[in-house]
């Protein structure tokens, strides 16, 4: 299902009290997280409104898509650190309930492995946040990752290197690889919220509306899952046929 909302700031507001829902219904819910410019208004919103509503988020468990490999949980950069920064740090979240890749395991493969395994063992993800590359990737699955791929190590793409480079200031380098939840995690998650926002996605959402279902786009495999919403600001939007813009826009009014 496509939803068009008018900026950055409705959709936090919306993501925000799908999220609120769910843990007020299952407090232990396991939920699948993102990282990324898309995603740090929508955990600013979530934190005020969890302080709000005094939410218990004691119970729920988290597991994070993705992270650089070479940097560990210390790293500025990482993405631990991202969600520390943006979202750990501001609630009462049980800290051996948050998972997130090691970039520094000595195995990555077996990391991987593990990863994956222990997310099964909580039962899987109930919610996965999502946010897409420009280059249509979900997690760090580039265009071109079988559709059978489980928990791996990813080469990072130029594009999403060049995308990612605004994160690193100075003389930093974005890594060439990272781990990532395959595509097979992201699917077997019972219920996705992908959201994308801004003009630079605006091109990619208009492919992935044109085309089939393929390797090629990862995030068109959202077209098979039962429950996943992609989620759209206008600017995102704004390469959609205008008959579906405009029909789009009206079911949100
Ligand atoms: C991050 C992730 C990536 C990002 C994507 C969009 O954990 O899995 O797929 O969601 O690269 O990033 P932003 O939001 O920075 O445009």
């Amino acid at each position: 299902m496509l939803q068009i909302f008018p900026d950055a700031s409705s959709i936090a507001e919306h993501v925000s009290s799908i999220l609120i829902t769910k843990i007020k219904s299952k407090p232990d819910v396991v939920l699948g997280l993102a990282t990324g410019g898309t995603m740090e208004p929508i955990y600013a919103r979530f934190v005020e409104r969890v302080r709000q509503q005094k939410v218990d988020v004691s119970r729920l468990t988290s597991f994070n898509l993705d992270e650089y490999v070479g940097l560990g949980p210390d790293h500025p950069k990482s993405y631990s650190a991202y969600m520390r920064q943006h979202l750990f740090q501001h609630l009462e979240f049980d800290p051996t309930r948050l998972h997130v890749p090691d970039g520094l395991a000595p195995d990555l493969e077996q990391h991987s492995r593990e990863y994956s395994a222990k997310l099964e063992q909580t039962g899987g993800v109930e919610l996965q946040l999502l946010g897409v590359g420009s280059n249509g990737h979900i997690g760090f699955n580039e265009p071109g990752t079988p559709f059978d791929s489980r928990c791996h190590v990813v080469q990072l793409s130029e594009r999403t290197r060049i995308d990612n480079s605004r994160f690193f200031e100075g003389d930093a380098i974005v890594p060439a690889s990272a781990i990532t939840m395959g595509m097979v995690e992201i699917m077997q998650a019972r219920e996705v919220l992908l959201v994308a926002t801004g003009e630079n996605k605006a091109e990619i959402v208009a492919e992935w509306y044109r085309r089939e279902v393929t390797e090629a786009v990862p995030f068109t495999i959202l077209k098979k899952h039962q429950r996943a919403r992609i989620i759209l600001d206008e600017a995102a939007a704004s390469r959609l046929p205008a008959d579906v813009r405009k029909a789009l826009m009206a079911a949100s009014a």
